[in-house]
């Protein structure tokens, strides 16, 4: 028990630094919660025009939570990195210097993949890039590649990751009501698109 709460611990921590907020504020954007969807993530940094602030936000969410799971996996084991991978999501999602508002989950869930089941992440990337390309929407794409990984990670033989994903799937669908009920009212922005 010890050893999961360190992980858990030490993935929160890690998962909670907010770096689409630091990177915009340090470019001198403002606060990247007063702009387009509001959330913190790598989407809406592409609102302000900013490509590599962009990129470097959906790059840097991705491996706060790769180095959380990766982290845990060394020191205490497989199991732990699942964990500790969880725990980075549930920061990012929740972190407590944002008053626990935080994003909405996409980058963290590729990166905690990454950490711990690789191979996922070209599965994730095929299927955003596809849904991303006939969409132009993010949010759908997102939620399109989340709902297939923990089916194929089942599929595959990978019950447990499975169903960690899963339950991160659904905290992520939650995140999303708001892109949900814009999708279906065809109020949704597109890839790039300011507001
Ligand atoms: O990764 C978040 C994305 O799915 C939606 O972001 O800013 O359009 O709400 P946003």
């Amino acid at each position: 028990l010890p050893i999961a709460l360190a992980a858990l611990a030490f993935g929160y921590l890690l998962g909670s630094i907010p770096f689409g907020l630091l990177l915009t504020k340090a470019a001198g954007l403002g606060d990247i919660r007063s702009i387009g969807s509001g959330n913190i993530g790598a989407t809406n940094v592409l609102r302000t025009g900013n490509k590599k602030l962009a990129a470097a936000t959906l790059l840097l969410d991705a491996l706060k939570a790769t180095v959380a799971a990766l982290l845990a996996a060394a020191l205490w084991g497989q199991e732990a990195g699942l964990l500790g991978g969880f725990a980075a999501f549930l920061g990012h999602l929740f972190p407590v210097w944002l008053g626990f508002k935080g994003g909405k989950g996409v980058a963290t869930y590729i990166g905690t993949l990454l950490g711990i089941a690789p191979a996922m992440v070209l599965v994730f990337a095929f299927v955003w890039l596809t849904v991303a390309k006939l969409s132009k929407y993010s949010s759908l794409s997102a939620l399109v590649a989340t709902l297939l990984i923990p089916v194929v990670l089942w599929l595959i033989g990978e019950p447990k990751i499975a169903l960690v994903m899963a339950i991160m799937t659904l905290i992520t669908y939650w995140k999303h009501k708001a892109n949900i009920e814009r999708l279906i009212n065809g109020t949704e922005s597109k890839i790039g698109q300011k507001g």
